[in-house]
């Protein structure tokens, strides 16, 4: 079990604390009066004055605004090595590319600025309505939908598919994963690749996992912290919470959540590939996304970007 860190979030009410002070002050005469109104006028004022600090319902990829201001701005790496991926292991041209769980779309909108056909789905319609209205903006076609990632078809299939920071492993259940890797073979064409990017549990002591982002775009500013929760090996999962602490000029608004992500060892994930023999491994790399440095999986390794290649 991984030790979670407590994260108690502290609202001081400084009307209450003032007045505890107050309350604290001896019963009767006037001058006891006149000081409670005083310090009852100046908890007011401090009060006005101190942020207001809101508790957000939902989840935390119900805020997309918020999402794509912590992981959309740097997205370069990734966009670099996707296009590599293409130029190095495709037997076909890419031209229309597709990604699954793709949330606020933050790849997706670079992409289609560099002139690729792109789509995705996801399952919270927040982010798909978030991602729409920016490939609108931008002039592109509205093209995100609200779907399952083991469970939808395609009208056509497409060049490529990528789905590279760990969203795939919130299938929950192997058979769910399983069901992922046959409809993504249903979806791109033979020839065509599918670069998937997760962590993976290395077969020796797990590190404890906590990490925070930090980011802001005129006056917001947002902290993101995830950190491991619990690990229940039995059903090959584990729970992270989430919380974002978002600052604005009016106040500041929290949100916590958790979920649950399944969990990988080199043998469970090639296990998984097998499983559906349209794919092949093209090529390995880690999260430096670096073309020049595939990498050998062994018992030890953990950020993985697998380049599969859809075979007929
Ligand atoms: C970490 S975010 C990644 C979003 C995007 N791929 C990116 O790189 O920024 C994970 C996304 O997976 C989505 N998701 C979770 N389960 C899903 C499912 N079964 N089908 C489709 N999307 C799902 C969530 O709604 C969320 O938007």
């Amino acid at each position: 079990m991984g030790g979670a860190p407590s994260f108690v979030l502290k609202i001081e009410n400084p009307l209450k604390k003032s007045g505890s002070k107050a309350t604290g002050s001896k019963k009767g005469s006037v001058k006891n009066i006149a000081a409670k109104k005083s310090v009852a006028k100046t908890a007011t004022a401090v009060a006005k004055k101190k942020p207001k600090t809101v508790r957000l319902p939902g989840h935390i990829y119900d805020y997309p605004k918020y999402y794509d201001l912590i992981f959309g701005s740097d997205c370069q790496a990734e966009l670099d090595f996707l296009q590599d991926c293409f130029a190095c292991f495709a037997d076909r041209k890419i031209k229309k590319l597709f990604e699954p769980a793709c949330g606020t779309g933050r790849l997706m909108v670079r992409f289609a600025k560099l002139g690729y056909q792109i789509s995705g789905n996801d399952l919270n319609e927040k982010a798909i309505d978030f991602c729409n209205r920016r490939l609108e903006k931008y002039g592109f076609p509205v093209s995100a939908f609200v779907g399952d990632m083991c469970n939808f078809k395609l009208k056509k299939p497409v060049d490529a598919a990528f789905n590279t920071i760990n969203s795939f492993r919130h299938l929950e259940k192997p058979e769910l994963a399983e069901a992922h890797m046959r409809v993504m073979a249903d979806a791109v064409a033979p020839g065509g690749l599918y670069v998937l990017g997760l962590h993976l549990t290395p077969l020796t002591e797990a590190k404890v996992v906590e990490e925070t982002w930090t980011a802001s775009r005129g006056n917001l500013k947002i902290r993101s912290q995830m950190w491991l929760v619990d690990r229940m090996p039995a059903q090959r999962l584990e729970a992270y919470g989430m919380k974002y602490e978002v600052t604005k000029p009016n106040g500041r608004e929290i949100l916590e959540d958790q979920f649950n992500f399944l969990t990988y060892n080199v043998k469970q994930v090639l296990g998984l590939i097998a499983s559906e023999p349209r794919w092949e491994i093209a090529s390995v790399f880690d999260f430096a996304y670096d073309i020049q440095t595939p990498m050998a999986l062994d018992d030890q390794t953990e950020d993985v970007v697998f380049v599969l290649r859809r075979i007929e």
